[in-house]
């Protein structure tokens, strides 16, 4: 499946690829100097600043290295459920790309939720947030899980109170963000910050397609690769690059739809049933699958893509079509799927000490 672009980064090689995804410096977490926090740059390859631009960021809360170390505190800060006993890295799990290796999560009273916990991984570049898209920038997404009745359930006076009682995490607030007087929009703005950082583009699938590397994928795999692109038509919703295309769409997993996904935001008949593309990046350990995690295995997602759409669901997507009918995928041809999805897998991000609880 080679590319225009692809050939133009051929140069691009390993060497580069290997300083990808390094944060320039490891985070200090005392005071920031006279001059304020220090601004702080996450090191992309060279193919990703190409194909998805500069990592965007607010204008009112750029990464500095006091932030995304105190967004990391806070990520992994029990403190902000009621009861103390949940964080979230409690629900989204790094070794399982930050998303929850549970169907459902329990809130800290033991509550059950009806969707899955999403991956945490590119989100920089997205601006639909949730399985719904009802949220549009990180730092929105993060005031909700505090509050959210069936996850952490707590207030943001109390969160605020605990944390304003404790001098370390004054003095880290003062470093980041130059006040002492701490509250919840700074609270989400570190937390956003650290997510921000949260890139993963070193997978044997990048440095075949970007790095060109052509010994990274094996003929199974290859083959894979052709269905995703080819019959399959994966590519059209899963694009190439962050793996997601950021929309809210229709896949045609119920008929009629039980959750009604973007319609339950919108009370638009027309986005029933829409949710939002996620992300294949580390897709072999995000599992399970779907907005309410109802496939355990990849081999049962393209199981359904392969024969089990279901044709008739009102908004389902255009980009469906070929899907719909196509008849099933052969055993063979699953496994080759399978193979390909299973290249997205990045190590070091699953295991980058700069993700992990300080
Ligand atoms: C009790 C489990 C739980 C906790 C705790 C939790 N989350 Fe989540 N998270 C979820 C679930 C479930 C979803 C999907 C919910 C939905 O779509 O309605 C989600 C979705 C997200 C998303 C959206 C990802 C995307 O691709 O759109 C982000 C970002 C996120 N959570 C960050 C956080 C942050 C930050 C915290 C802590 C402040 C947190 N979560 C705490 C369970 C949890
Ligand atoms: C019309 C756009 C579209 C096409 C085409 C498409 N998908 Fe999806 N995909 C989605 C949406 C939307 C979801 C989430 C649906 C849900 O949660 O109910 C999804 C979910 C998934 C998931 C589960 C991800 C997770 O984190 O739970 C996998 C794996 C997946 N798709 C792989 C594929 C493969 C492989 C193909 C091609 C055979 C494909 N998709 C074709 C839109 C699409």
């Amino acid at each position: 499946m080679p590319s225009p672009r692809r050939i133009g980064l051929l140069l691009a090689g390993t060497a580069l690829l290997a300083l990808a995804c390094k944060k320039d410096e490891e985070a200090p977490e005392g005071p920031s100097g006279p001059d304020g926090p220090t601004p702080l740059t996450v090191s992309l390859p060279p193919w990703v600043i190409d194909s998805l631009g500069p990592m965007p960021q607010p204008a009112d809360n750029p990464l500095t290295v006091e932030g995304v170390a105190l967004g990391r505190r806070l990520f992994h800060e029990a403190m902000l459920s009621d009861n103390g006993t949940m964080s979230c890295a409690t629900c989204h799990v790094q070794a399982n790309a930050f998303s929850d290796p549970r169907r459902f999560s329990l809130g800290t009273n033991g509550a059950v939720g009806t969707r899955n916990a999403m991956a945490i991984v590119g989100l920089a570049w997205s601006q639909n947030l949730f399985w719904d898209g009802r949220r549009h920038t990180l730092e929105g997404q993060a005031h909700d899980p505090v509050t959210n009745p069936i996850e952490m359930r707590n207030t943001w006076p109390v969160v605020v109170q605990r944390l304003q009682a404790d001098d370390a995490y004054v003095d880290r607030f003062e470093a980041a963000f130059g006040t002492r007087t701490i509250d919840s929009t700074l609270v989400v703005k570190a937390i956003a910050q650290f997510e921000r950082t949260m890139v993963s583009f070193g997978s044997r699938f990048d440095r075949y397609y970007y790095g060109g590397d052509a010994t990274a994928l094996d003929a199974q795999e290859l083959a894979g690769m052709a269905l995703f692109t080819g019959m399959g038509n994966c590519v059209a919703c899963h694009t190439f690059g962050l793996m997601s295309d950021d929309q809210l769409r229709n896949n045609g997993v119920d008929n009629p739809a039980v959750d009604p996904g973007l319609g339950g935001v919108t009370g638009q008949p027309q986005d029933i049933g829409k949710f939002k593309v996620p992300t294949l990046r580390n897709i072999a350990v995000s599992g399970p699958y779907m907005h309410d995690g109802r496939f355990n295995t990849l081999f049962d997602v393209v199981t359904f893509y392969g024969g089990h759409v279901q044709a008739g669901t009102p908004n389902l997507d255009h980009a469906m079509t070929p899907l719909v009918g196509m008849g099933n995928f052969t055993g063979e041809q699953k496994e080759q799927l399978v193979a390909f999805l299973n290249t997205f897998t990045d190590e070091a991000f699953l295991t980058d000490p700069a993700f992990s609880a300080p």
